[in-house]
């Protein structure tokens, strides 16, 4: 039996992120695919473009949801996918990212039992003013499968207490996206188009977040700082959000008469990663122009006071500026007169994947059980206990597996000699001397406390 699968769009990045997926699943055609686009964003140049550009076929449905309040447009995405899953009555549901189109699919479809799969799962500002942590968190914890991009969002889910059996470390298709476009993106004609040349100092800048959009001084002062950045050609395409915000904080017209600014509609996606690459330094509050920015090794300015993408500092190509406008001067010439050099010549991996995310997403969900995802657990018990022991000598033989056949004990989590937490699979061995957390059944529990003490 052919397994349907549900895949769901809403805005700019879930399309470009769930290109490379589609690609995949349309060229093996292991499933019987039904693609639904949320409609949650709908403008030419933030949507169809992107269609267009990565050649995927039109949505088989439209559901039209259109902009709204935060509960508005999440409910109206619930009921529309609601009525999509009577109508296909998929196996499977699969949406990626964060936003209210990804928390309303994950929500209906858990609630009509099907099983949802979170694609970028893990990621953590510990930001509740934003909609996005909101929204990743329901959706993690209420996910069948999560595809965690980095080995840090893998931890973030065990440490939160999502089974192992739920998580999968696959890296993120944004690496896939840029490896396959960036080739095209070369032929574009975008540099010439707003007559700039390879030579000029870009400065690249791109603003949607809510805080920042709202709040007349944050956008106010990522104005006065790119005003004062007069060494650079500063690129700003206006997110439509973003334009409107302007206009309405009277901001917009001095920007234009400001001779070392170029403001742009919404790229498409070969003009923008076109751009990305000439740039010097990126300043932006986007969470895939941060990864795409560590990809291509151009130094990032984090237009926020925190980051759900903290491998991006970690790898030295990233800074947190907030919106102050001398804090995002400094961390800019940082970049540029300071580091810019050395950053460039630096070998790394990329934290964000190799570019073989979507093929490890497919694989993994050719693999699941689907026969009896919502066999709910027993517990004798009631529910479970937690508990946690530091490996002994006497376990060194023991894995994961081992662990979880023998006590019918789920483990959680485990710590190396220094305290840290590490990502583990079932073959993974127990090392002697690491702290192991796990929940059970307390007699399961006693029976392994037995073992640790003999
Ligand atoms: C949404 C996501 C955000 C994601 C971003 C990608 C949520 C809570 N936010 O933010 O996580 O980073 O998409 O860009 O889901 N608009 C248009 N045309 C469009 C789309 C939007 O004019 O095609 C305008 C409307 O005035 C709308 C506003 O932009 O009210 C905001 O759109 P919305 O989708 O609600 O939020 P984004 O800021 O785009
Ligand atoms: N992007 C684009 N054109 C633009 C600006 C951004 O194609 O003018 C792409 C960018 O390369 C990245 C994605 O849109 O892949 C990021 O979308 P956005 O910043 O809107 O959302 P976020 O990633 O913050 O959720």
């Amino acid at each position: 039996m052919e397994v349907r699968l549900l895949a769901t769009v809403g805005t700019r990045p879930e399309i470009i992120k769930m290109a490379p997926i589609l690609e995949v699943l349309y060229r093996k055609k292991t499933f019987d695919v039904v693609l639904v686009h949320t409609g949650q964003h709908y403008d030419w140049n933030m949507s169809g473009i992107f269609f267009k550009e990565f050649n995927l076929p039109e949505p088989d449905m439209h559901l039209g949801v259109g902009s709204g309040s935060q509960s508005r447009q999440t409910a109206a995405v619930m009921v529309g996918i609601e009525d999509v899953l009577e109508k296909y009555r998929p196996d499977l549901v699969i949406s990626v990212g964060d936003t209210n189109s990804v928390v309303g699919t994950a929500m209906a479809s858990v609630k009509e039992e099907v099983p949802f799969v979170h694609v970028e799962a893990g990621l953590r500002s510990y930001d509740f003013s934003m909609p996005e942590e909101i929204n990743r968190r329901i959706a993690d914890h209420i996910a069948s499968f999560n595809m965690a991009p980095t080995e840090r969002a893998k931890v973030n889910l065990l440490e939160e207490g999502v089974s192992p059996s739920k998580v999968f470390l696959t890296g993120n298709t944004v690496v896939d996206a840029v490896n396959r476009m960036l080739p095209l993106a070369n032929r574009s004609r975008v540099m010439e188009e707003l007559d700039l040349t390879e030579e000029d100092p870009i400065l690249l800048v791109t603003v949607h977040r809510r805080e920042n959009v709202e709040k007349e001084y944050r956008l106010g002062g990522i104005v006065k700082a790119i005003k004062e950045l007069d060494e650079f050609v500063v690129v700003w395409p206006l997110h439509p959000r973003t334009e409107a915000a302007l206009k309405g904080f009277n901001l917009l017209d001095d920007l234009l008469s400001t001779k070392h600014v170029i403001l742009t509609e919404p790229l498409s996606y070969l003009d923008f990663l076109k751009l990305l690459s000439s740039s010097q330094i990126v300043a932006t509050d986007s969470g895939g122009v941060q990864e795409e920015a560590a990809t291509l090794r151009v130094p990032c300015v984090i237009l926020r006071n925190n980051t759900e993408r903290p491998e991006v500092i970690d790898l030295g190509l990233g800074k947190i500026a907030g919106t102050n406008p001398s804090t995002i001067i400094a961390s800019v010439r940082d970049f540029f007169y300071r580091e810019e050099h050395q950053l460039s010549k630096k070998d790394y991996t990329n934290p964000f994947g190799d570019g073989n995310a979507a093929k490890r997403i497919v694989k993994i969900l050719e693999g699941v059980d689907l026969i009896n995802p919502y066999d709910s657990p027993r517990f004798d018990e009631g529910s479970p206990y937690y508990y946690s022991f530091v490996v002994s000598g006497r376990m060194q033989d023991y894995t994961v597996a081992k662990l979880m056949d023998e006590f019918g004990v789920e483990v959680i989590s485990i710590y190396d000699n220094s305290g840290m937490p590490y990502s583990f699979n079932l073959s993974t061995p127990l090392v002697k001397g690491h702290k192991v957390r796990i929940r059970g059944e307390k007699r399961m529990i006693k029976k392994l406390k037995r073992l640790i003490l003999s």
